[in-house]
């Protein structure tokens, strides 16, 4: 079963057990200021799991393309990957851990679906800790349904507990389930959840049941909610009796064309695959970021720094394959030809994909040989001394100046038989390393789906600022990007100058008379073409449900949205623009507050 065939049937079953099919959302998450991508199929629900109405009803199910950077450097296993495919379902206060675990059942064995062998499978349920009881109900259930009580494992907080990509949000305990290899177990511990190869996780279902507040306190959930999430690349190998999802059909075109721009013949040597693996998953995960209806592109911060990273790594691993001219293009060509069917924005954004990989690419070649050349003028110095080492700060200097990279100064280095001084060379690296990771930490202040009170009147005031820039402005100035805490909102639109002081007093003056309006705020679902053609405002770029919510501010605004909004616009308090700057081309950017 290819992957095509693994995402029909998923959606196909459970549209046959009563969900609706949902589309996957943007890898570029909106309103949520913890992460830099779109995590696990959950993230764009957050809303929904914390009890807003979907409207397509309380069974749900999808496909969602998704990133992971935890560590970005250990990517290159057999296993992990920074793009991935999620399938899932939810139940938004409808069945609970019987119903989710007895479908993933059915699903996973069933001849009609997968038909895995019952033998094959092993689960993992929470253990309990801190007043959250163990999960002997799942444990009975799966038992009941026929898994052995020997393959039915408890776990701590570190593996069965789901929380959310930020620090706060929706979250509970899972139930994992795995497949066995058949592999010797490697200890008398060993079981399902054991990381020495032998299981593979390929679904988790978490019971949400708490969200996470700001001040870390777990409190329970009016409506019970279900998440699951089955990896698509993982599946497929299982299904497919591999070891690895670099073995599968969906890396197979890839790693030829990897191949064929470096002649070399992947499964003859180990370092050399692993190089192989790094360039194959990291192209796809850079064609899908710059394919993205919202994409971002190669920069110093957040997720264009990840991208920058990305392609970066990709060029180092070239270099380790003997390539040393432009090769990233001709790849992604084969990534978006096999994608571009479930991911049609593959194609429609083919040229950008294609242009921003090339200019990157070109960029840290010239960093490259920029860094070479630096290299030979401080080489007559490193030269004179005797005992041929060379300073882990000078090599620092030559990364923190001009990008170049540890490993290819080493190797300059040994060329001309001198060593560099490594443990320097990290120690340097570690302080600029927390220094930015105290930065980036910065971004996950706040919360995911922080639901504060103060976020939901951000929320508001944005579709209100939304529609006055339009009055003012003109109809061009469409919302680009929205980004809420519980202290500011940020609003990006489509502007090609900046804005006067008398344009941003106009457009304060027309939010603030709204909110002394004390405007009823309301909300009706409909189909999308209704929507649009009742004048509410979507989101350009946005991928909708049939179904939609569409809020109405007054008479004022009228806007597609998940929500959730404020009743009455009276309680929000006083607007003020504090900064009107530019985001990118033809994009400016407004961040304002409430007072
Ligand atoms: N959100 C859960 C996960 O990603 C299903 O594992």
């Amino acid at each position: 079963m290819n992957a095509n065939e693994l995402r029909t049937k998923y959606i196909e079953f459970f549209k046959s057990k009563g969900h609706a099919q949902i589309q996957g959302k943007s890898l570029l998450p909106d309103n949520d200021p913890t992460v830099l991508f779109t995590t696990a199929g959950m993230h764009p629900l957050v809303p929904y799991l914390l009890g807003e109405e979907h409207p397509a009803g309380k069974r749900l199910t999808d496909y969602q393309k998704c990133i992971r950077t935890g560590d970005i450097e250990a990517v290159g296993d057999p296993s992990h990957l920074t793009f991935f495919e999620m399938l899932g379902n939810w139940s938004l206060g409808d069945y609970f851990k019987e119903g989710a675990i007895e479908m993933s059942f059915e699903f996973l064995t069933s001849p009609q679906w997968l038909g895995i062998p019952i033998d094959k499978l092993g689960v993992t349920v929470f253990q309990g800790e801190d007043g959250i009881p163990k999960d002997e109900e799942s444990a009975a259930i799966w038992k009941r349904l026929g898994i052995p009580e020997e393959r039915i494992v408890y776990r701590p907080r570190e593996d069965n507990w789901w929380g959310p990509a930020g620090t706060t949000g929706p979250c509970g305990p899972d139930t994992e389930m795995f497949y066995d290899f058949g592999k010797e177990p490697c200890g008398p511990d060993c079981g399902p959840g054991c990381s020495c190869g032998k299981w593979l996780e390929i679904w988790n279902d978490v019971f949400m049941q708490y969200n996470k507040n700001a001040e870390g306190v777990y409190e329970p959930l009016a409506r019970k909610c279900v998440d699951t999430g089955m990896g698509i690349e993982r599946t497929v190998t299982v299904l497919n009796g591999k070891k690895s999802v670099y073995e599968t059909e969906i890396f197979a075109p890839i790693i030829n064309a990897v191949e064929k721009a470096s002649g070399y013949t992947y499964g003859s040597d180990s370092e050399k695959d692993k190089s192989v693996r790094i360039i194959s998953d990291h192209v796809r995960a850079s064609s899908f970021i710059l394919g993205d209806p919202k994409a971002v592109t190669p920069s110093n911060v957040g997720a264009g720094y990840v991208l920058r990273r990305l392609i970066r790594r990709v060029v180092r691993h070239g270099r380790k394959l003997g390539i040393n001219e432009m090769f990233l293009c001709p790849i992604a060509e084969v990534v978006i030809e096999q994608m571009k069917g479930p991911y049609p924005e593959l194609e429609e954004n083919r040229d950008r994909i294609i242009t921003e990989l090339d200019k990157e690419e070109k960029k840290f070649l010239e960093t490259l040989k920029q860094g070479e050349h630096e290299f030979e003028k401080l080489l007559p110095n490193l030269l004179k001394d005797p005992k041929k080492i060379m300073s882990g700060r000078l090599a620092f200097k030559l990364y923190d100046t001009y990008g170049f990279p540890i490993e290819l100064t080493e190797e300059l280095a040994a060329e001309h038989g001198m060593t560099v001084r490594r443990e320097e060379f990290d120690e340097a690296f570690k302080k600029h390393q927390e220094l930015s990771r105290a930065g980036s930490e910065q971004v996950f202040k706040g919360g995911l789906g922080d639901q504060g009170e103060m976020a939901v009147k951000y929320h508001t005031a944005t579709h209100l600022l939304h529609k006055a820039l339009k009055m003012i402005l003109g109809d061009h100035a469409a919302q680009r990007g929205s980004n809420i805490t519980a202290e500011r909102m940020r609003f990006d639109f489509s502007h090609d100058a900046p804005m006067t002081k008398e344009q941003i007093a106009e457009v304060e003056a027309i939010v603030n008379a709204q909110i002394q309006k004390d405007l009823p705020v309301t909300m009706e679902i409909m189909d999308i073409e209704s929507a649009k053609s009742s004048g509410a405002t979507a989101l350009f770029g946005e991928k909708y449900e049939s179904q939609v919510k569409v809020y109405s501010i007054g008479d004022f605004s009228k806007e597609v949205c998940g929500g959730p909004h404020v009743e009455k616009t009276g309680g929000m308090g006083h607007f003020k623009i504090q900064k009107e700057q530019s985001s990118s081309a033809g994009v400016r950017r407004i961040r304002a507050v409430l007072e």
